[in-house]
């Protein structure tokens, strides 16, 4: 596909990607989930990763996480092939996953929830003024507009609870970090909020995989896109120089449609021309 060729000219230098799939396969039973799957994520990039219903999105999200391993292939971590056989190791590389449900804690604070699990504790009680205060500072830097740190998850908006969500991921420090349908549930204002974040985080020279069915979102705010068809790459576009409606078709697999015809009769042309 030709669109493999502007990958190496839209990602930075020559650097080796901060992570690297080659040749994931993973079969649950007779499903053959992925089959020889390869993606690459460097610093500062959004790379989305879109396919149809069962394509195999969460799946291949799941052996990047430690949630479901991989059969078969490699995963490299800044060059070198690493394990990542369970969460702990993921999150260790630099790995954090945003999932859809978000698992917030609809009864905690904003606080509460940024440092959940990861509490600050001074003599063995817990620094409600230092978690304040690092809360304030990290929804700050990411310009995260949400009225007090003190309210509870309960009471913000979808988009709110989902930049609280993507913030709270952060606190590890991570290199990477996926998100799992980030503006399903959201309106139109609630999804630029969240938009406006992911850019931020690729301004921070983080990897972004952004799992989406929305294109609109996805040309917004991606610069390669990663097409996974029927368990199998489909195609990695430079989200630039590519149509909506070249994404949708290697997304369904259409291979006679407007968009095809068209590109066949100008490659015609050209080749006649070329020939002159
Ligand atoms: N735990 C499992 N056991 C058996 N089959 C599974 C399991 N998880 C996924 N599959 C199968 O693997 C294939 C890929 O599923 P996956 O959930 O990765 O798709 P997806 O691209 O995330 O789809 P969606 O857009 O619907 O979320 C599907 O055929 C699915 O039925
Ligand atoms: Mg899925």
């Amino acid at each position: 596909m030709s669109a493999s060729k502007s990958t190496a000219e839209s990602t930075a230098g020559s650097a080796a990607p901060v992570l690297a799939l080659r040749g994931i396969s993973k079969r649950f039973g007779a499903v053959q989930a992925l089959t020889d799957v390869d993606l690459e994520i460097h610093a500062g990039e959004v790379v989305a990763l879109v396919g149809d219903n069962g394509a195999g999105k969460s799946t291949l999200v799941k052996t990047i996480a430690g949630v479901g391993p991989a059969d078969d292939g490699v995963i490299e971590w800044e060059g070198k092939p690493v394990t990542v056989d369970r969460p702990h190791a993921a999150q260790e590389l630099g790995i954090a996953t945003v999932y859809q449900d978000l698992a917030l804690c609809d009864n905690l604070d904003v606080v509460g929830n940024l440092f959940l699990g990861r509490e600050i504790a001074r003599a063995g009680v817990l620094d409600e003024v230092e978690m304040e205060r690092r809360s304030r500072e990290l929804l700050s830097t990411l310009s995260i507009r949400i009225p007090s740190v003190r309210i509870p998850i309960a009471s913000l908006s979808g988009g709110q609870r989902q930049t609280v969500a993507i913030a709270r991921s952060l606190l590890g420090e991570p290199k990477i970090v996926i998100l799992d349908e980030p503006t399903a549930a959201l309106g139109v204002e609630q999804t630029a909020q969240v938009l406006d974040l992911v850019e931020r985080l690729r301004e921070r020279g983080l990897g972004v995989i952004l799992i989406s069915h929305n294109m609109a979102d996805v040309k917004a705010v991606a610069d390669r896109v990663a097409v996974l068809r029927l368990g199998r790459n489909n195609g990695v576009f430079d989200v630039r120089t590519t149509s909506q409606e070249e994404i949708i078709s290697a997304i369904t697999g259409a291979t006679d449609n407007a968009v095809t015809r068209r590109k066949a009769r100008s490659e015609g042309q050209a080749r006649t021309e070329g020939q002159k």
